[in-house]
């Protein structure tokens, strides 16, 4: 009989403004997005002791971690964890991953994975050891596999969970969010590697280095102004923001037709304002939203061909912690 020894999970991600220069030493704003999340059970399995075997059908896996190449991320996150629980004797294990993030999706689904992975797998080898900070630390690493030259904004808001000001290198801050805010996020579909969209950007960005440092600036400045929106509640100097971070990201060639067509859709249909998130090249938008345009900016994101449309709220924090 297999038994459940423990499970964890993490949210996705959305980053609201900041994305890309946010590499180049700028600020970013981003948020938890708690209702899409990674779930890791591990389990007993019938297997030579300290064998790990994982079973992933979102990304069609299912095999001992021993057989998979040291980069692979997911080995990565096991060799990782057991390392920094000083390999204690474990048996036989199955880890199962389940999630209902997109892959390369622009939401964090590789920081989640190792995430709610190293949770999991470290409540079981050794409870009660890892802070937020270790596991924080172990996700980035992870990363720095998967993208080369990560920022640290993904698997720090993705950890912490919460709405997130931050600047790479720094101690990151939370945001006090003011009033509920009301977004819905539209997938195009397609699948864009993080890894590859960073590259671009850094190839543009060596070639015409003045030009893309005023773009970050300029960046910088929304995005100083957006954190005053959200813990002010004022909504239309957020959404001027987000609408000109998209305008910027076209100017750096990280939307793409599919994006740009959400985009667009987003706001005719009544949304405050709609940007790409994340990496680009594909993945998803995100559409600022009140609880009167909601449902028509959804409808006409399904109608104009989104593989996905989600409606979520950023709650109010101002004052919990
Ligand atoms: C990816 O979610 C966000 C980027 O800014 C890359 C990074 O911050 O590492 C594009």
């Amino acid at each position: 009989m297999t038994e459940v020894l423990s499970t964890a999970s993490a949210p996705g991600k959305a980053i609201l403004l900041g994305e890309h220069a946010v590499v180049y030493g700028k600020p970013a704003i981003a948020i938890p997005v708690s209702e899409l999340r990674v779930e890791v059970v591990i389990e007993s399995f019938k297997c030579p002791a300290g064998d790990i075997w994982i079973d992933s059908p979102v990304i069609r896996m299912y095999k001992c971690v021993n057989d998979l190449p040291y980069e692979n991320p997911l080995r990565m996150a096991v060799d990782l964890t057991l390392n920094a629980c000083g390999h204690p004797d474990i048996p036989g294990l199955m880890i199962r991953i389940n999630s209902a993030l997109p892959i390369g999706g622009g939401m964090g689904s590789g920081a989640a994975v190792s995430c709610a992975l190293i949770r999991a797998l470290s409540d079981f080898v050794c409870p009660n050891t890892f802070t937020l900070e270790t596991i924080n630390g172990l996700v980035f690493d992870v990363e720095k596999i998967h993208h080369g030259n990560p920022s640290g904004v993904d698997n720090t808001v993705i950890t912490y969970e919460k709405p997130i000001f931050f600047r790479r290198g720094e101690s990151l801050e939370s945001i006090q969010v003011k009033q509920p805010v009301n977004l819905v996020l539209a997938d195009t579909g397609i699948n864009s590697a993080t890894s590859s969209m960073v590259a671009g950007v850094r190839k543009r960005f060596d070639q015409d280095t003045v030009r893309y440092n005023q773009i970050f600036t300029e960046i910088e400045n929304l995005v100083a102004k957006s954190r005053e929106a959200l813990e002010q509640g004022n909504t239309p100097l957020l959404a001027e923001a987000m609408n000109e971070n998209h305008r910027l990201l076209q100017q750096i060639e990280v939307s793409s037709f599919a994006l740009d067509r959400l985009v667009k859709t987003a706001r005719n249909s009544g949304a405050d304002a709609a940007k790409l998130i994340g990496a680009g090249g594909g993945g998803n938008m995100i559409a600022l939203c009140n609880p009167d345009t909601e449902k028509v900016v959804c409808q006409a994101l399904n109608n104009a061909g989104a593989v996905r449309v989600f409606a979520f709220t950023l709650n109010s924090n101002k004052d919990s912690e």
